[in-house]
């Protein structure tokens, strides 16, 4: 079977059953969500070596501020402290991090935080680390579509960079842990040919050996991109 792994892959995760990790442990949701930010740093750290280029990581749906104001409160709570005191540590790591998503909605401080960690870790090559907050996939289509700047209809790769804030990738590997099989929006333009993992392991637990499963699952993939043969770049 041909291999699809290689350098520079991009992967998307969507961060599932921090919610249910704590409620099986008897503690309140928001202590998932910090144990959840224990998981980031070990996936962050893992991701350079397991030839992962870009990382996008799903943190806060824009459907997510539907869920109960002390639960948000403790998420933008957590996503302050996270962009805050890890910029410098992603920054000396070589880690570039850049955020998606509406900024015009994030309480005190975020969107000031978001700006002073993009232009510290500018500079990183290791590894582009995105992170998704009161993101949308939609809405991201919808807006970049709106901007457009005439009638004529703009290639694919064109339209791709205004949906994503620039040149990245298409994603090549989708990742869910937590058990549930959906995309609940994120990254839908972006992911046209990604392959898809579901892991039953909550976010919490998911750590490098998990990601190095997850990425021999995709190596032994077959990706086609709609022809009969596997393209020479993907193999
Ligand atoms: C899904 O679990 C997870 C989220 C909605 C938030 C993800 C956030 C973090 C991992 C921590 C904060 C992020 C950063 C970048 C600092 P869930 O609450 O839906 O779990 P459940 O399905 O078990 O209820």
């Amino acid at each position: 079977m041909q291999s699809s792994l290689q350098a520079g892959l991009h992967v998307g995760i969507i961060m599932d059953g921090n919610g249910r990790w704590a409620t099986a442990r008897g503690l309140p949701r928001a202590l998932g969500h910090k144990a959840g930010i224990a998981a980031i740093r070990r996936v962050v750290e893992a991701a350079p070596d397991q030839g992962i280029g870009t990382l996008t990581l799903y943190a806060f749906s824009s459907d997510n501020w539907r869920r109960p104001q002390d639960e948000v409160t403790a998420l933008m709570g957590l996503l302050r402290r996270y962009l805050r005191e890890e910029a410098a540590r992603l920054a000396k790591a070589g880690v570039r991090l850049t955020v998606i998503g509406r900024r015009d909605r994030l309480p005190g401080g975020i969107a000031e935080a978001i700006g002073r960690a993009e232009a510290v870790t500018v500079a990183g090559t290791a590894l582009h680390l995105r992170i998704a907050i009161d993101y949308s996939a939609r809405a991201a289509i919808l807006a970049a579509a709106a901007a457009l700047p005439d009638s004529r209809t703009p290639s694919a790769t064109e339209f791709g960079h205004r949906v994503s804030g620039g040149p990245v990738p298409d994603v090549d590997l989708v990742i869910r842990t937590s058990g549930e099989q959906r995309l609940s929006d994120f990254l839908l333009w972006e992911s046209a040919y990604a392959e898809l993992h579901f892991t039953q392991t909550h976010w919490p637990d998911f750590d490098a050996g998990d990601l190095a499963a997850a990425l021999r699952s995709f190596a032994g993939r077959q990706r086609r991109f709609g022809g009969l043969t596997v393209p020479a770049e993907a193999a």
